[in-house]
């Protein structure tokens, strides 16, 4: 799929068949999304793959009830990893660990959709409960779920600003 098209096309999506996804793709995603950019090519993220039913169901709690997650026959929680950004310090710790795990879920949706499959990039959860609940240490910190699944939906797409908005002119 051309990249243009992909991107126009991507949505969240939130409601799943429950044909199950195959390790294969899963790990072809997680390849794809680490082919983002990363700051000094550290790769500063981490990805887990939850299967299991009541690790789901712990995840889907501890992000505030979003039950889709639950729901999904895997979720991949993209985490930072903390020990590999340190030689960039305080901006390090501070912003380019979330362009690093950022970019990867962009790219990670962006091949989500390619496939012919959906998923959401989740932001809302409690780390306390997460991080316990799959055991991380304290350089690992959860940054997203995305769970991914087979679309049942397709919605339309939710509405932008228009360039004239989102475009500093003064910046020229
Ligand atoms: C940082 C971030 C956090 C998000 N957290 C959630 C979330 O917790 N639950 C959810 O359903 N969607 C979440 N979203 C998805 C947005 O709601 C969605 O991308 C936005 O409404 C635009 O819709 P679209 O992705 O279909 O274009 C999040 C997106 C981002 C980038």
């Amino acid at each position: 799929m051309e990249v243009k098209r992909a991107i126009s096309e991507r949505r969240s999506i939130r409601a799943f068949k429950s044909n199950p996804v195959a390790e294969e793709v899963v790990k072809e995603l997680i390849e794809l999304a680490n082919m983002a950019p990363s700051a000094g090519n550290l790769q500063a993220r981490e990805f887990i793959v939850v299967r299991d039913d009541k690790t789901k169901e712990a995840l889907a709690a501890a992000a505030l009830n979003q039950t889709f997650i639950s729901q999904v026959p895997v979720c991949i929680v993209v985490c930072v990893n903390y020990e590999r950004i340190a030689p960039y310090g305080e901006r390090g710790r501070e912003l380019y660990v979330f362009h690093d795990t950022g970019a990867a879920i962009q790219n990670m949706l962006l091949a989500v959709h390619d496939m012919g499959l959906g998923a959401v990039w989740v932001g809302a959860f409690n780390e306390g409960p997460v991080k316990e609940m799959l055991n991380l240490p304290e350089h690992i910190r959860p940054v997203a779920i995305i769970p991914v699944g087979h679309p049942i939906e397709q919605p339309r797409m939710r509405s932008r600003r228009g360039t004239s908005d989102i475009l500093r002119k003064e910046s020229w």
